[in-house]
């Protein structure tokens, strides 16, 4: 069967920013000569003293380093929102939707959020906090999560979201991580109707975390909750109480921005961090150009503030190019499932970017939720954090979209901070399911198993040949784990842990991770992370987790577990170590199947073979590869008797 191609509509050729040569060209020149490209582009910001040195970057352990406009300064929030306010100052920023369709939606001008950012700075400064400080957000999808966003910038601190999904366990870890001194967040959230306890997850993870001297409370829903005295204090009055005029700190373009913690194959989650000026232009940059997005366009990313999508195309890229950017409180399916496209009608919506999850789970309620609504709005789709299979393209194409919009399959990761292999909608006839070609000064390679370069058609893992300016800079706290995980697999390139292929035109079709993540409904875990969760239960003797084909959420958790010998594994058992898993991670984390066996397969030096393990969770069983070497080959046969996927 012939791939289909959908050529770039004849409209967009002609209007995008961005056309087939135009893309060819600047793609060259930026690879060709950087210096000169990043000069330029980095003219889009407002710096304080501008650089002079573009790029001194090395991926060479001899003299491995990454820094990017490195003698110049500049503060971010300026850049968001006081350059604005001479010419848009009544522009809406952010238009905010509530997860109930029957409460008010918020319309907050440039004017408003940036008086909302200084007293809130101001307000920090008056606990202590300055640049450099750690500032844990631990928030709804309210405007408040922008404007904390925006107020550490200002002031120099570093933010680290972390998503309101996550339990009080894995929040008390990541404020203990990067030592935070305060911690923001809200009374409850709501999702889908459902409160989230979100103060009362805050009171049980400082009972791990004892540094927290603040926390600074947003009463969002109103529900009571307990106040320590000396260290909670109520958002709204003490803000309200602040001048609303805050000098923006001056920042070196290698200072710090945010840390933002995310799943890696080994241990505990790492801190991702990014710096400010390299990231700023990034962000900036690619979501001008991804979203071919001009002022005055209603632009909306369903991703929510805690991963690094909300980061950069819900906050800091639209707000940088002076847009109005929609944030969402809600959940696709609440009321019900037309809750997006009424929104996207409601507002007039243009550029919607969202998530193969959440298109798959629409898909499967029918076409019916979206057809009831107008869509007359939407000219442009996005996609992002796991691959789109074709069909859920084709539906978001067809049925979302009406063939009208283009669709823009971002590949990227919280490690690169925005946008790397991209379709751009004037310029890149689309092949659905593929990210199609790289974002300017990106250079993809894919590497063979010996790591050699291998060209044309082929497939291979996926590496970045040199640096750009968005690319995290070290993981917090651990710069030798930074070099560790992204340039010794192979040296001299960053590894992105993702499997890729090339087809004949040049096209790369990411086909998912090839380290031990696993990407649940676009949400990066560790199955390591998830194997010691369930090795902490006094009841688990040894843990295995791999990912099963899911048809929603891409993927699924799939445990298996060994227990304790004087431990009957039975459905009790597994209940109770769902819910375990859940409360040590959070909610993301559910194991979809938890398999008991006396044994996992292992070599006989002890190695555990994910290999077997991953063909039994995806129910191919039929060529489980050589087990020679196999320490008791009989585990094997055990596992596949007792396999619940198995007829
Ligand atoms: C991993 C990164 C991108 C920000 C949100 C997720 C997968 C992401 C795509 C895509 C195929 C994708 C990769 C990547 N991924 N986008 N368009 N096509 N795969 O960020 O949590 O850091 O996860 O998500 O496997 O490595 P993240």
């Amino acid at each position: 069967m012939s791939q289909p191609v959908y050529p770039v509509p004849a409209k967009w050729a002609e209007e995008a920013l961005i056309d087939n040569g135009r893309y060819q060209e600047m793609y060259r020149a930026s690879i060709d000569d950087p210096d000169a490209f990043w000069r330029r582009e980095a003219k889009r910001l407002d710096w304080i003293k501008p650089f002079t040195q573009v790029k001194e970057t090395s991926f060479d352990e001899a003299d491995f380093g990454i820094r990017w406009f490195a003698d110049g300064t500049l503060n971010l929030s300026a850049n968001c929102l006081d350059r604005h306010l001479a010419e848009r100052a009544d522009t809406v920023a952010i238009l905010w939707e509530p997860d109930n369709p029957a409460d008010q939606e918020r319309r907050i001008t440039y004017r408003e959020l940036h008086e909302d950012v200084c007293r809130f700075a101001n307000l920090l400064r008056s606990r202590g906090i300055g640049k450099g400080d750690r500032v844990t957000i631990y928030l709804p999808m309210v405007p408040e999560a922008a404007v904390a966003m925006l107020a550490c910038a200002r002031i120099g601190a570093i933010h680290s979201i972390v998503f309101a999904g996550f339990s009080p366990e894995a929040l008390a870890g990541r404020i203990q991580d990067c030592d935070s001194r305060i911690v923001l967040t809200a009374d409850e959230g709501r999702r889908g109707g459902k409160a989230v306890p979100l103060k009362a997850n805050v009171d049980v993870a400082l009972a791990h975390a004892p540094g927290v001297e603040t926390v600074i409370v947003l009463a969002h829903t109103g529900a009571d909750v307990t106040k320590v005295d000396r260290r909670d204090i109520d958002w709204t009055s003490a803000a309200g109480d602040q001048s609303a005029s805050c000098e923006p700190e001056e920042m070196n373009a290698e200072d710090p921005l945010f840390i933002l913690y995310t799943s890696g194959s080994t241990g505990k989650p790492k801190g991702v961090l990014h710096t400010t000026g390299g990231y700023a232009v990034w962000a900036a940059m690619t979501h001008e150009y991804v979203f071919d997005y001009r002022q005055g366009q209603i632009y909306w990313c369903a991703a929510d503030v805690g991963w690094v999508t909300g980061h950069t195309y819900v906050v800091y890229g639209p707000l940088m190019n002076g847009g109005t950017t929609v944030m969402f409180e809600g959940v696709p399916n609440f009321p019900d499932a037309s809750r997006f496209w009424q929104v996207v009608d409601k507002f007039q919506v243009e550029i919607f970017y969202g998530a193969p999850t959440a298109l798959r789970a629409l898909m499967a309620e029918g076409d019916k939720w979206v057809t009831r609504t107008s869509r007359k709005s939407l000219r442009l789709l996005g996609s992002v954090g796991e691959p789109i299979n074709p069909e859920a393209w084709e539906w978001y194409y067809r049925v979302v979209g009406e063939g009208r919009c283009p669709i823009v399959d971002t590949w990227w990761q919280t490690e690169t901070g925005g946008a790397m292999i991209t379709p751009l909608p004037g310029a890149t006839p689309l092949k659905p399911g593929s990210a199609a070609f790289p974002m300017f000064g990106v250079r993809p390679l894919l590497l063979d198993g010996e790591g050699k370069i291998l060209e044309g058609a082929a497939e291979g893992s996926l590496v970045i040949a040199d640096s750009w300016p968005g690319q995290m800079r070290s993981v917090w706290g651990d710069h030798e784990r930074f070099f560790q995980t992204y340039f010794t697999t192979y040296r001299g390139y960053y590894f992105s842990g993702d499997g890729c292929r090339r087809d004949a035109d040049g096209y790369y079709w990411i086909t998912g991770r090839i380290d031990d993540v696993i990407n649940v409904s676009g949400h990066r875990m560790g199955t390591a992370e998830i194997e010691s969760a369930l090795v902490a239960h006094c009841k688990v003797a040894e843990a295995a987790v791999v990912g099963m084909p899911h048809a929603v959420k891409g993927q699924g958790i799939y445990a298996y577990v060994t227990t304790n010998v004087e431990v009957q594994p039975d459905d009790e058992l597994k209940a109770e170590l769902i819910k375990w898993v859940r409360q040590e991670i959070g909610p993301i984390a559910t194991p979809d199947v938890i398999h008991f066996t006396p044994a996992l397969p292992k070599t006989r030096s002890g190695k555990i073979m994910r290999r077997i393990l991953r063909k039994i969770a995806e129910n191919d069983t039929g060529s489980l590869g050589d087990t020679s070497t196999l320490a008791d080959p009989q585990v094997v046969d055990h596992l596949l008797a007792t396999s619940p996927l198995a007829e």
